[in-house]
Parts: structure tokens; C-alpha cells; sequence
């Protein structure tokens, strides 16, 4: 028995240490197998996050400015990530030797410009969606006890920064400004600056990679040297106090508590100090009347703070935005928005905006048109733009690309949003011309949304109390569309030349609703009451009467899309829009295609276009809860998703001038309306 028993005992100890060997040999293999299948597959690069603050005022600092030529290397396949097989592109390092095997080289690379996006700079790459590495070398001489800081207005869409070889910050997100302290990294001579990036979006990215305009990839924005002394001011916030006053906080880093800061308006003969606490911060207020801003007058002061060596200083204009019942107030009288949307994309020049010239163009077309507002859609735009709207005297809606659907369940991406809000917020707080920050658009309802926009409306009014919140609302279309058909059969039963099939389906609806059906002529009540209106300042509502909603109808009804069009021109201005929830109305779009020069009848006209504009006007000048309005769009712009060879062509064509600045006719008819009684409505209260 005991033979048997060890002769099964050793048995088992065999077959349980050869599966274990197998296990090995085979995992092995697995790895091998893995590492046969990508051969070129490598970790995640680890880099830390970038200096969660903001540096502020950054055009009053000691800067080096990194824009100009770099190379390019392009790397679909993440071949150029630190430990790959063939070493990596995270330094320009020269070939050793003629043995060594490098496989890459950045001195004979394509060149590309910086600023800029990589899509429209290099041949083949307009539709590229993946990782790109830049490089280029810049000369430094660091002294003791300052601080040096890398400096990017805004990398789209995550980014890795390697200094000399080291990875030293990743950002995850597009449009807003990051820096990283490189005191410690930094070489005195020659340093060997390199930045991957990586514009590709997916579902959890903030955008999806479901967006109507272009993806545009690279270093988009300034790049600098920052030098700060030791001890510096980070930034500062500064606005109109209550009972005649300005006041601010000043956020500094390295001081002891107790040291004084300055700060001056000379225009105001104001000098004040204020001592800094131990976290750093020091608020201070003071009495002053300055002149307040205004688009007829956008009056900007010089504002200069100074502590310890660091003085710094930038150009703030004051004044006040209010939303009292259905009205909005700017310095306490009413006001209606004359706006326009936009997207950052420069007239006559392919890509995306970055320069200061850029946004003066795109903004004058805005003024030209008669407007006093702009909706800068749909992410926060580089500096320039509300630098450039504070001096020409146009009022601003800010957005952070919460677009369509959003992963709102996932922490990583609620944490990019925030960070999107944060650093948006911190570089422009001292923005006059901004009024309104803007935290999402065209987001279905549920609950998770709910939940995620509410953390970001929270950190909107922690950050900045003094501006209006809003969100671009979808509404809930589906009851809409059931009420807009009976209308538009109320208007078909008896119109002439309609199809005889449509006109018995328009009688076959109207005795289906019985004595509810309208009647012709009837004003149509459209109230939003989504729930996001309950914490937002000013209720903004996207529809597209006259464009998509006969679409939709025809496909759910049967009834022909040519009727449904042309009986909506006749029904939009009996529209009125309101909101549940008492506040001011604002139509944050509307608006159709055309192709610059296409005249005649029907869709993708510039007359019908026109005709579009017409009726949505009237329509807005018979709803009085709306205080403002900024139709879709300034210019005609890229987006994948607008594939109509010959009209489209890969660009939205809703644009009121097209991408050369050629004006369409429906240009004219917003212009006219600005100038007339609606558009005016207020303005000669705001001389009084
Ligand atoms: C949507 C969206 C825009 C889009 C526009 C359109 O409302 O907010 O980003 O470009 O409609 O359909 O053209």
C-alpha cells in the first residue's frame, strides 16, 4: 500500500511540476508570441502632470520664444517611444558610429513651423490622426535663483515633453496652456528640446473623437522659455469690486507670509499693497471709479503687481454682466447679444488660428457684420482671441469641448474636463470681453451627464463668480418634431400644388389629433426645460428649423422633404422659444448650407440660405424671452464629417462667409437685422 501511495504521491509531484513547467515555457512564448505580434509595441512613456497652476500675465515675462522651424519625425506606429527596439526618438541623439543601427534622424527630417498644426503643414497628413515627434535645439544661460519654466499655449491632443533626453510632463487635453519647471533639467548652452504628440480622440478623450471640426494635430500655439525669480508671482485675478472699487487676488509661490505685494492702475492713480498669507495668496480691494468696458468703449487700464523681483503686468478692462429675470445686464443696463459663432480657423489661410493677426481678421468679419458678440465654439481658443475682443469691444462666450457624448461615468475623463475649465478659467479671468463660460453642447440628457456638468459648473463659480454660466442645449427634439408636424399640417392641408399623397397624410394627422390640432397661422410655444437650465445663468438653445428638422420628419412620416421644406419657411416665424425656468432665451445656433456662388432654388443656395435667415429672424424678433443670438457660423470650416463632394468637400458650409472671406448673401440679411429694431432694441437706453 505504501509503495503504491508514494509511487502516486511522486506521480502527482511529477505531473503538477511539469504543468508548471509548461505553464512557464508557454507563458513564455505567449510573451515571445505578444512581442512577435507587435515587435514594436512598447510601455506607456510615464512623464509627471505639468504645474497644475497656470503662469498668468505671460506676455509681461521674461520670456525666449520657441516658435519658429522645427523637425518632424511622423510615427504611426509608436516607433519612436523610449525603449523600443530601435532606441527611441526622445533626444536628437547623434549616430556614434557607422556600426551603431539608427534608424531615424531629425536634423535631415521634415521642417514644420511652430506654431501650427501638422495636418494642413505636411503633405499627406490632413486626415493623420495619430503621433507625430517634434524637435528642435534652443541656447539657454541660467542664473542662480531664478526659476526657468516651458511654456506651451496649447498642444493638441496629449503630449509628451522630453528635455535632453527626459521625460518631463505629459498633458493630456487640446487648447489650454501649460508650462513645466525645467530649472532642474536645464543646461547652460545647447539643450535638446523634444515633444511627441498625439491628436487622436477616442470615447473617452474630451472631445470624442466624434467632433464637426477638424481634429487639428501639433504644437497649435505659442512655445516659450519662461524665466521667473525664485520667488514669483504665479498669477493674479483682477475685477470690479462692489460700492465703487477693483480688487483681486494675487497668487504667488516661494514668499514668506507677510511680504508685501504691490499693485498699480496709474491711469487711476492707484497704488495699494497687500501681504501675502502662508499659502502664498494675498487678496487685496481698494476704491476706485474706473471707466467701465463696454463694446462702444472698450476702455482697458494698465495694471502692474510687482513682489520681491518679480514685477508683472497686463492690460484689464472692468466692468459688470448680470442676469436679472429674462434680461442681461452689462454695467446694470440691458443688453440683447448680436452674435455670431466661430470656430478658430483663420479666413484665407488653411488650418488652425494661432496668431494675434489671425484673430483680429477673424473678428473684424464679426464687427462687420454688426455683432457685439462672438460664440467662440466649441474649445477654448488660443490667448489672442479675448486679447483681441477686449480691444475691439466684443463680447465673448468661452466653451471647453464638452461635445455631444462624453464619457460621463469615466474619472479620467471628468478629470480632463476640469482641467479644461481650470486652466481656460486661470488664463482668462481678467478677460473683460468674456461674459459667459460655456460647459457643454448638444449633450443628451441622463443623469450621469447631469452629474458630471454639475462638478464643472461647481468649479466655474468657484473659480470665477463674477461671469454668467451656460451650456448650448439640445432640447428634447422628439416631442418637438410630433408638435412641429401637426403644424406644418395645419399649413399643408390647404396649400397649393402639394402632392396629393401628402396631402392626405396631412388630413390623415390633423383627425388623428382631433379638436388639439392647430390651425394655420397658430404660434407654436417652444419652452426648453432641460434640467441643466435649473443651474445655468442664461438658457442657450441649438435648432435648425429650415435645415435638418424636415429631414427627419419626412423620414418618420413618409410625407415628400421638398414639401416639409417649404412649408417650414412658411411656419418658423409663428415659433416662439422660451424657457421653463424664467431666465434670459439665448439661440446659441441656427442656420443652413450653402456653397459660396451657388445660386437659385433648394438646398446648399445661397438663397436659400438667405431665405433661412429671414424667417429665423422673425422668428427671434417674436419670442421675447430671447436676449441673444449667435447663428451657425462665421465661416465655412473643415470637419470629417461633411463628405458632399462638390459642395462640401470635407467642410461645413454653414458659414456666412466661406473660407477666402467671400460674403454670401444670408452675410447681409444678419447684418440688416442687427441693425434694425431688434439689434437696437436696448441701444439707445445704453447711451443714456
Ligand atoms: C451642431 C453642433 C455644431 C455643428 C452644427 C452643424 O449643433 O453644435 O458643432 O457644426 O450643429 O450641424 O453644422
Amino acid at each position: 500500500m505504501y509503495q503504491v501511495s508514494n509511487l502516486y504521491k511522486s506521480l502527482a509531484f511529477l505531473t503538477a511540476s511539469l504543468s508548471v513547467l509548461l505553464l512557464t515555457v508557454n507563458s513564455a512564448f505567449a510573451e515571445q508570441r505578444s512581442e512577435e505580434q507587435a515587435p514594436l509595441s512598447r510601455p506607456e512613456i510615464s512623464a509627471p502632470t505639468p504645474d497644475p497652476e497656470v503662469i498668468g500675465f505671460i506676455d509681461s515675462r521674461n520670456t525666449l520664444s520657441l516658435n519658429g522651424t522645427w523637425n518632424l519625425l511622423i510615427d504611426p506606429m509608436g516607433v519612436g517611444d523610449p525603449g523600443g527596439a530601435f532606441g527611441g526618438w526622445a533626444s536628437a541623439r547623434q549616430q556614434k558610429n557607422a556600426w551603431q543601427l539608427i534608424e531615424y534622424n531629425y536634423s535631415s527630417a521634415r521642417k514644420i513651423s511652430v506654431p501650427g498644426d501638422f495636418n494642413t503643414q505636411i503633405d499627406g497628413l490632413l486626415f493623420y490622426r495619430d503621433s507625430v515627434w517634434y524637435q528642435r535645439f534652443f541656447e539657454a544661460s541660467p542664473v542662480d535663483n531664478n526659476r526657468y519654466h516651458l511654456w506651451f499655449g496649447g498642444i493638441n491632443y496629449t503630449s509628451i515633453i522630453f528635455l535632453n533626453g527626459k521625460p518631463i510632463a505629459k498633458q493630456v487635453g487640446g487648447y489650454v496652456p501649460f508650462s513645466v519647471d525645467i530649472t532642474e533639467h536645464l543646461k547652460a548652452g545647447r539643450n535638446d528640446l523634444v515633444v511627441k504628440v498625439n491628436n487622436r480622440l477616442d470615447a473617452n478623450s474630451v472631445p470624442t473623437a466624434r467632433t464637426d471640426w477638424w481634429p487639428y494635430g501639433g504644437l497649435t500655439r505659442d512655445v516659450m522659455l519662461v524665466e521667473t525669480p525664485d520667488k514669483f508671482i504665479v498669477n493674479a485675478k483682477v475685477q470690479l469690486g462692489d460700492n465703487a472699487s477693483i480688487q483681486g487676488e494675487i497668487h504667488t509661490r516661494g514668499f514668506k507670509k507677510g511680504t508685501k505685494v504691490s499693485i498699480k492702475v496709474p491711469e487711476l492713480g492707484l497704488a495699494t499693497t497687500a501681504k501675502v498669507d502662508q499659502t502664498g495668496l494675498a487678496k487685496w480691494q481698494t476704491k476706485a471709479k474706473p471707466v467701465l468696458w463696454e463694446p462702444d468703449n472698450p476702455k482697458l487700464y494698465k495694471v502692474e503687481i510687482s513682489a520681491g523681483r518679480d514685477n508683472i503686468s497686463d492690460r484689464i478692462g472692468f466692468r459688470t454682466i448680470e442676469a436679472r429675470g429674462e434680461t442681461i445686464l452689462l454695467n446694470g443696463k440691458p443688453i440683447r447679444f448680436k452674435g455670431i459663432s466661430t470656430h478658430e480657423e483663420p479666413i484665407g489661410r488653411d488650418g488652425t488660428a494661432f496668431s494675434r493677426s489671425d484673430m483680429v481678421k477673424l473678428f473684424s468679419e464679426a464687427k462687420a457684420l454688426g455683432a457685439n458678440f462672438v460664440r467662440a465654439a466649441h474649445y477654448p481658443y488660443s490667448r489672442y482671441a479675448a486679447q483681441v475682443a477686449d480691444e475691439m469691444g466684443l463680447l465673448l462666450w468661452k466653451e471647453v469641448p464638452i461635445y455631444w457624448n462624453i464619457a460621463w461615468e469615466n474619472p479620467e475623463t471628468l478629470s480632463i474636463a476640469r482641467d479644461q475649465v481650470s486652466r481656460l478659467i486661470k488664463r482668462d479671468w481678467n478677460r473683460a470681453s468674456i461674459v459667459i463660460w460655456s460647459v457643454a453642447n448638444e449633450t443628451p440628457y441622463s443623469e450621469p451627464r447631469m452629474k458630471f456638468l454639475e462638478h464643472l459648473i461647481n468649479d466655474v463659480r468657484t473659480l470665477d463668480h463674477s461671469r454668467l454660466v451656460s451650456a448650448a442645449l439640445l432640447g428634447d427634439m422628439r416631442s418637438k418634431l410630433r408638435q412641429i408636424v401637426l403644424h406644418l399640417a395645419a399649413y399643408g392641408i390647404d396649400a397649393e400644388d402639394i402632392d396629393p399623397k401628402d396631402r392626405a397624410m396631412f388630413s390623415e394627422i390633423l383627425k388623428k389629433a382631433g379638436d388639439s390640432a392647430p390651425k394655420k397661422g397658430d404660434n407654436y410655444q417652444l419652452i426648453i426645460d432641460d434640467p441643466l437650465g435649473e443651474l445655468a445663468d442664461i438658457v442657450s438653445y441649438n435648432e435648425y428649423f429650415g435645415w435638418y428638422y424636415s429631414i427627419a420628419i419626412a423620414a418618420t412620416t413618409g410625407i415628400s422633404e421638398k414639401t416639409l421644406r417649404e412649408l417650414m419657411l412658411d411656419f418658423i416665424p409663428n415659433i416662439n422659444i422660451g424657457n421653463a425656468f424664467g431666465k434670459p432665451m439665448h439661440i446659441s445656433e441656427f442656420g443652413a448650407g450653402a456653397k459660396f456662388g451657388n445660386r437659385g432654388e433648394g438646398v446648399w443656395t445661397e438663397d436659400y440660405q438667405a431665405e433661412v435667415y429671414r424667417v429665423q429672424t422673425q422668428m427671434i424678433s417674436n419670442s421675447p424671452q430671447v436676449q441673444g443670438m449667435t447663428p451657425w457660423v462665421l465661416k465655412d470650416f473643415r470637419a470629417m464629417l461633411r463628405a458632399l463632394p462638390n459642395i462640401q468637400d470635407y467642410r461645413n458650409r454653414k458659414g456666412l462667409i466661406d473660407e477666402n472671406g467671400q460674403r454670401k448673401q444670408a452675410f447681409y440679411v444678419l447684418r440688416d437685422f442687427y441693425q434694425g429694431p431688434w439689434g437696437t432694441a436696448f441701444a439707445m437706453e445704453s447711451s443714456h
